[in-house]
Parts: structure tokens; sequence; C-alpha cells
């Protein structure tokens, strides 16, 4: 069963690791979905779906709810949910195409450099952390689109975190695997800010394990939320927390100043637009390569016309990997900061997608390495979260946020009780350093100071003549573009209900390793497919137990009958909620 060929020791390793970071294996068939006509929040924790649904019901909009969705995930969610990270938001605005994006990505220090970090070193455990986004890209969302008072839409965060909320079984699995990983580690006593904030101790003193339905206080994390609810952005990046933050950095080799939190700036871009079946697609420009890529691929499968085959047959999947294939080559020869580099416009025109259309082979896999021999290639290695609200007047929001690594850089501010992130990790560490392991080394995303790291993140939001009708997006790293890409291959291309696109089995490509991994949980993707693509030329890793690719909580919305169909992905659990 187990069919990997031509990939390197290190991938086999990464796949076990993620299969470890999951848990248990998953039921595709238990998945919380709901319809409504007047909202719906779809996230991957139930506690903050309910803030979202709260704040439309008191009369506020997707943006509003949106933001309470993002600052309560920050203490339900501590994994990826954050203030210490960053993301992008999608806003869809009713009654006509305009839509837009809030870049709240995490910036470099101003004392970074191109070659700060080196294989030798070891561990960054704070020299890795990014200036953080969220706060400020939140404040820019409220006051571009926002409706109800600021306070309002943090102070549910606020009592979560003062009062406390119920233990999920999925918070216990995340929280209890962190805590054990870092016990068992080399250097606990580095992370002992998150073992004494998020450890639960059993009643002989001992380190214990967090249960179903337990509670859980974070009173620091209660005054820092309180902080930002009084003072906006500046109750993060000036006074107590920011002092803190900077304490922090001190503790390591951590290199972010006062100046640079007070500079950090969240910004309001336009988006990626493209076109698939007569819909039109919106996606995160740069610093993110997820919109870029994502219509970038949707344009060539549709001159590909990949319905012409069965959704899950060798002809398809060979269709899928190439066009992924193609699109990642570009996303590393190209894709950077778009304040400090410039991204070639062609990526996303229909002429492009034609010639890469054409230069597939329908029979036989194109060798990775020979897309593009300018780059030199030497031989040598979750999490995210994302969320979707649409209110009762068709505003909607599509949103992904993170912190990079499941649980960041595991540091937790002293005193201010919230995650940092480990997001430097997403630029390209080793100019010229390109490797079979997937590792880039190109130029468009090396460090620079105050330069946004390249991001996978694509929060999509797809429209019909002007109103959404599907909204998707992912965690998962560089998954994260084929999962949200697939959502929209299975809704649109192949007319599944959501709940069905949702259960579908996902592959991969990401041009380099090359080869394409798939979900092994579901016999669609059989055996004989399997040969069919090694066949063709394809190398092949199965993605089996409880390893799943990506967590895609969406929205359908019905344009006939106005009804909104809200589903959380089964592979983390997640809670849609209708009004
Ligand atoms: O922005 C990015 O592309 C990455 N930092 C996302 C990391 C991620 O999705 C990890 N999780 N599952």
């Amino acid at each position: 069963m187990a069919m990997i060929r031509n990939t390197s020791l290190c991938f086999i390793l990464l796949i076990g690791l993620s299969a470890t970071a999951w848990g248990e294996p998953r039921d595709p068939a238990v998945l919380s979905e709901a319809r409504s006509m007047k909202g719906m929040v779809v996230s991957v924790c139930p506690h903050a779906t309910q803030v979202g649904t709260e704040i439309l019901r008191a009369g506020g909009n997707a943006v509003d709810a949106a933001i309470a969705v993002e600052f309560a995930l920050a203490v339900t969610w501590p994994e990826a949910g954050n203030i210490g990270g960053g993301g992008f938001m999608m806003v869809h605005l009713p009654g006509g195409a305009e839509v837009w994006c809030i870049d709240y990505r995490e910036t470099a220090p101003g004392a970074a450099t191109e070659t700060m970090f080196s294989p030798e070193d070891g561990r960054h455990t704070r020299m890795i952390v990014g200036v953080p986004g969220t706060v400020a890209g939140m404040a820019l969302a409220h006051e571009e689109f926002g409706s109800l008072p600021w306070r309002a839409l943090v102070e549910p965060a606020v009592e979560l975190a003062r009062e406390g909320f119920a233990v999920t079984s999925d918070y216990a699995r995340s929280t209890n695997g962190v805590l054990d990983r870092i016990r068992a580690g080399k250097n606990p006593e580095e992370y002992s800010e998150l073992l004494r904030v998020y450890g639960k101790e059993a009643a002989d003193g001992e380190p214990g394990s967090w249960g179903e339905g337990d509670t859980v206080v974070l009173p620091d994390l209660a005054e820092t939320l309180d902080r930002i609810a009084d003072q906006g952005r500046d109750g993060f990046y000036r006074g107590q927390t920011a002092e803190w933050i900077v304490k922090e950095m001190a503790r390591g080799d951590g290199i972010i100043t006062a100046a640079d939190l007070a500079g950090y700036t969240a910004k309001k871009r336009h988006v990626i637009r493209g076109k698939f079946r007569g819909h039109d697609v919106y996606g995160p420009p740069p610093p993110s390569s997820g919109g870029t890529c994502a219509v970038q691929m949707l344009h060539v499968l549709e001159r590909l016309d990949l319905r012409r085959h069965e959704r899950f047959s060798p002809e398809a999947l060979h269709l899928l990997a190439e066009t992924m294939k193609r699109a990642f080559c570009d996303r590393a020869r190209f894709l950077g900061d778009q304040d400090f580099v410039s991204v070639p416009a062609r990526l996303t025109r229909p002429w492009y997608a034609r010639k890469l259309a054409e230069d597939i082979d329908l029979r036989f896999a194109t060798p990775a390495e020979t897309l593009v021999p300018a780059i030199p290639i030497t031989d040598e290695a979750p999490s995210t979260t994302h969320f979707s609200v649409i209110d009762g007047a068709g505003l909607a929001v599509s949103n992904t946020t993170t912190l990079e690594a499941s649980w960041g850089a595991r540091i937790v501010v002293q005193g201010a009780g919230f995650l940092l992130n480990n997001e430097m990790g997403d630029f390209n560490w080793f100019p010229d350093h390109t490797d079979r392991s997937g590792r880039i080394g190109t130029e468009a995303n090396r460090i620079a100071p105050g330069k946004r790291m390249l991001s996978s993140q694509t929060p999509l939001i797809v429209a019909y003549k002007g109103r959404p009708v599907l909204l998707t997006g992912s965690p998962g790293g560089r998954t994260i573009i084929n999962t949200s890409v697939q959502m929209v291959v299975n809704a649109i291309e192949y007319e599944m209900p959501l709940d069905e696109a949702m259960r579908a089995p996902r592959i991969h490509h990401q041009w380099l390793p090359d080869r394409i991994q798939y979900e092994s949980f579901d016999e669609r993707i059989t055996a004989e497919t399997i040969a069919a693509l090694e066949e063709k030329g394809h190398a092949t890793a199965p993605r089996g137990g409880a390893s799943y690719q990506g967590d895609a909580h969406s929205i359908a919305i019905d344009l006939d009958s106005g009804e909104y169909h809200g589903v959380a992905d089964w592979r983390r659990g997640g809670k849609a909620e209708g009004l």
C-alpha cells in the first residue's frame, strides 16, 4: 500500500511528523453543517463560531463578526488563533463586485538580514518571530468596514479569557500534545511560560492533562485583550504590551524592537482576480502566493476542460498535479512581497494559462526539474486556521490566520499571556539553495528589513454576477493553495454540494519534492489509480492514518434560494452555525 518512490527521507519524515500532529483518525461522515438565509459563521472552534453568530445577532455585519471570531480564536484555539501572528482577510461587499484584502501579514524586524539564519545555529526561538500583524489588521478592517463599536468586538474574547471556557476535545488534544512535546523535549525551560500559562496542574501538583469539559482561564491574556479593547492597535503596539514583547526578545535571540512594533502597518490591498467557468475568483495578493497561484491553476484547469474526466480518475489527478507543479514552480521563481519585488502580471493572465496548458503532456508527468533549468537544484524538510462568515446583507468574509507552526514559536510573552509566531520561517533562508526536498532559495522571497514573508494563505471568494457563491480557504502550509483550489474544483467544476466537496480526498503537488501526495482514507483514489499515475511517471506518497490535508471551513451560497450552507471540515472538527 505505501508507495513512495523517488522521495527523500526528509519528506517521508515530514509526512510522519504531520501524521502525529493531527491526533486520532476521524470519520468523514461526521461534520458540522448548518443552513440559514440570514447569516452564517464557520470556524474551527465552537466557542469562536458562537461569538461570531452573537455579533451577527446583535446587528453586527460580517466584518464585525470576523473580527470578533479572530479575537475569540486567540483565546480558545491557541495553536493557530492569535494576536501574535498574522493573516489575510478577504472582504466582498454586497451589491457589486467590490472586493478587498486586508493584509495583516507579519514583517521582518528592522535588524533582519538576508543570511541571519544558518543551518548550524540550531534553534531560533525568538529570532524567528515576525512583527505581529493581527491587531493592526483587525483595527484596519474595523475602520474600513466595521459597524459596531470596537470594544464590542474584542469584549467577547476578554470574557472568554477572564471567565474561562469549557475545553473541547480538540483543544484538549492540541494542548496536551504541545505540553507533552515540550516536556519530553531537550529544553523545556525555554518554554516555561507556555507550560505555566497553558499547563494543567493535577491535584497532586504534578503536570496533568486537559479533558473535555475542564475550564481554562487565561488571566494575563484577558488583561492584554482588555488593553486592546480600550486603546485599539496602540493597546498592542505601544505601552505595556509592546514593552513586554521587547523584553521577551531579550530573553533569547529576538530582534524585534519598540520601533518595529510602533511602525507596523496593516494594508488594504487590491485583490487577485480571475475567471473560472463564468465565475469571478478573488484571492489575496502578494505577500501571499495564494491568490496568484490559485487563479493561475484555475485558468489552466479550465483550458484543460478538467470535467471531461471523472473527478478521481488518473487523468483528472494527472492534470491537477501537472497544473499544481507549474504554479508552484512559478511561485518559487517570482513570488515575494509586492512592496519589495515586482511580480509579473502575466501569471494570472489567460494567455499565460493557455501556454501552460499546452505545455502539459496528457499522458506523462513532466519531471519537475526540467521546468526551470535556470534554478540550480541541489540534493538535500500544522498550524493555521481558516474561517468564513456571511451576513444577511451578503457581506462576505473569507479569513485565514496563522502563527506559522502549530503553537507558533511556542514562546508566550511573559505577563501578556499570548503566543508569538515563527513566521520568519516562511522566507527563503539560504540564498541560491533550492533542493529536492522543497527548500527554496530564489531571490524574490529573501529576507529584508520590513519585508513580508511569502505566504501560501489562500482565503478565496468565488462570486457569480457580483454575488458570492463560495467562501473557502485552509491551513496546511504550501498545501493550502491546493486544498483551496480543490474546494473550488469540487464545488464549481464538478458541482458537488459543499458537504460532499469537503469529504472528497485531496492531493498535493508543490513542484519540489517531485511527487503527488494524496489522502489515502478514501477509496475513491484506488490502488489502480495510483498505479496508473505511477505509469505516467509520477512519484506518489500517501497521507495515511490521521494525516489529513487542510481544514477548509467554508460557506456555499445558493443564488436561487438565497440559502447559506455552512460546512466545517471533518478533518479538524469545527462548527458551522447559522442565524
Ligand atoms: O503563511 C503561510 O503560508 C504559512 N505560515 C502557513 C502555515 C500553516 O498553514 C501551518 N499549518 N497548518
